[in-house]
């Protein structure tokens, strides 16, 4: 699957994001190794730190339903380009080699990748 078409998919579900509190709406695809596609959305919550990042609403998504592997990640927001946090970073560490593709950017034309070791660099694991 092409990187823009992962990023098209990722922008289709930004309308899904519950944000009330942040108005940062967020939407992510997350591609597997065996080229399924696993969708997320953040969903905010009254109590601040209840609030679940689309990457991770992705990453649960999937391997809840027994995929594990995993080729790339886009993420986009309502305001364009749009990085993981550091939760979400080591969140995907966990699952992710250091290849693994992080894409995000403004508009389709205009993509930035980058891999797991680009942004987070000596990743803790056990
Ligand atoms: N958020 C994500 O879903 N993913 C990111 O990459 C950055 C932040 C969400 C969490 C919260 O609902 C809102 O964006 C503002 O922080």
């Amino acid at each position: 699957m092409m990187y823009k078409e992962l990023y098209g998919i990722a922008c289709d579900m930004i309308p899904r994001a519950y944000a009330p509190f942040s108005k940062f709406k967020v939407g992510a695809a997350l591609l597997s190794k065996d080229g399924q596609v696993f969708t997320g959305c953040n969903v905010e919550n009254s109590s601040f730190g209840a609030t679940i990042c689309a990457e991770r609403t992705a990453f649960v998504k999937a391997i809840s339903e027994g995929t594990t592997e995993f080729e790339a990640i886009a993420i986009v927001s309502s305001e364009g380009e749009a990085w993981p946090c550091g939760i979400c970073r080591q969140f995907m560490k966990e699952f992710c080699d250091e290849d693994f593709k992080i894409i995000t950017g403004d508009d389709e034309n205009s993509l930035k990748v980058y891999t797991m070791e680009e942004i987070l660099p000596e990743g803790f694991r056990l």
